[in-house]
């Protein structure tokens, strides 16, 4: 059933070093985080109704037969208005996201800078490594228009990058990850309950962490065990350092580092590897290289699980097409070519064997702070509309 309450941007978990927001900027969030909603129920509809009975038939008419990929279908459908008016919509709401995040945040930047202070300070459980340099795939673009991209820092100490990233993940996911933006590490906690609630993993390593949304839900579900959140980013870990801890988290050790070289860890040192939403920000030499040290890292007996869309093998042109609106509109290159792979071709190039890969999909509860309480009869199992995540993994056997 479609989701009857428009997502509240105040109703946000503000934890410690969490921007604060004025009426203005709240009513921003709001308009664009709607923006957003309307995009997609209403006005994304009218892109598939215009493929089908204009750009299709006029292709057919020109070519003899249907578009045979997503390539021909774009090439097909830029000329059109409605793709074109709700295309520059949403590449707007993502360029004003990212502009009136970052005003709120450098408003207070040294507000902010110095609650983060406060949390890291002299902390060994934050490890910055200035020799660090920012791979490709990381440094070319600022992914999904983000200025600065997630690594990017003026001053001592900066986060601005993350704390503006924090604020507004909203905008874009319309609340669905949840109020603490963490609803797919929820979900990973959850789907390992419910599956496999004998697996106590005792050392946990978390790959491409940014701000800690993911890992810290992970070191929740598993107090006993100790987390290591790994990125490149400086002033992203700074802020993920001082967030978890504000959120009362413990147990993870944020470190800088380059995944595709985890030398100061052992052979087989890992019971869990995870990664959320991260493979599609890495290129075509990155991917394997950190598969290779997933496959080393990791226990015999131990899972590594990856939160990330799903690939397009299989799927239908126009489908295809649309997941791919990212790689050409939103500075995601690397988007499409990764979900074009063939993943058990690219895991058992990686050493793995491929015939253990699984693909599932883990669900994370409706957070009722956003989307409020289960109403008598609404459809379904969590008002049907509980956010599924795609996720492929397997045991190291
Ligand atoms: C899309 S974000 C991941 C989101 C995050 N996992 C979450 O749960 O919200 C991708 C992150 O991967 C990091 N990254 C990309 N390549 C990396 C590499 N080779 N080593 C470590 N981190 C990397 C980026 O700096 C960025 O913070």
């Amino acid at each position: 059933m479609a989701t009857k309450t428009l997502p509240s941007w105040d109703v946000i978990t503000k934890h410690d070093v969490f921007a604060d927001a004025n009426h203005d900027e709240v009513a921003r969030l709001n308009f664009l985080t709607h923006l957003n909603v309307h995009l997609s129920a209403n006005v994304l509809p009218g892109v598939k109704n215009a493929y089908e009975t204009q750009v299709k038939p006029e292709f057919i008419k020109a070519q003899g037969h249907e578009p045979e990929n997503r390539h021909q279908l774009r090439a097909a459908i830029t000329q059109n208005h409605t793709f074109q008016m709700w295309s520059a919509l949403r590449r707007n709401t993502m360029e004003m996201r990212q502009q009136a995040g970052r005003a709120q945040v450098l408003r207070q930047i040294e507000d902010i800078v110095a609650k983060v202070e406060h949390y890291n300070e002299g902390a060994d459980t934050l490890k910055l490594d200035e020799s660090i340099a920012i791979p490709e795939n990381v440094g070319s673009v600022d992914i999904h228009c983000q200025p600065g991209c997630y690594y990017t820092e003026y001053f001592e100490n900066d986060v601005t990058v993350a704390a503006s990233y924090d604020l507004g993940l909203f905008v874009t996911t319309a609340g669905l990850l949840g109020a603490l933006s963490d609803g797919g590490g929820q979900a990973v906690g959850k789907w390992l309950a419910d599956n496999h609630p004998d697996f106590q993993p005792k050392r946990i390593l978390d790959i491409g962490c940014t701000i800690g949304h993911n890992a810290v839900p992970l070191a929740q579900a598993f107090p006993n065990a100790e987390v290591i959140a790994v990125d490149v980013a400086r002033p992203s870990l700074r802020y993920a350092h001082a967030r978890a801890k504000a959120l009362g988290v413990n147990n993870i050790t944020f470190v800088q580092a380059d995944a595709e070289n985890l030398s100061q860890y052992q052979d087989e040192s890992f019971d869990l590897i995870t990664t959320a939403m991260f493979w599609h920000e890495t290129s075509d030499t990155a991917m394997p290289n950190i598969l290779k040290e997933i496959n080393r890292l990791l226990k015999t007996g131990g899972l590594t699980l990856h939160l990330e869309q799903p690939q397009y093998q299989g799927m239908g042109v126009y489908e295809q097409f649309i997941r791919d609106w990212d790689t050409y509109y939103n500075n995601e290159p690397y988007w499409g070519p990764m979900h074009d792979l063939d993943l058990k071709d690219m895991l058992s190039k990686c050493g793995f064997n491929s015939d253990d890969l699984f693909e599932t999909g883990v669900v994370s509860l409706v957070d009722e702070k956003i989307f409020g309480k289960r109403e008598k009869g609404d459809a379904g199992e969590d008002y049907g509309r509980a956010p599924v995540w795609n996720a492929f993994g397997l045991w190291k056997k």
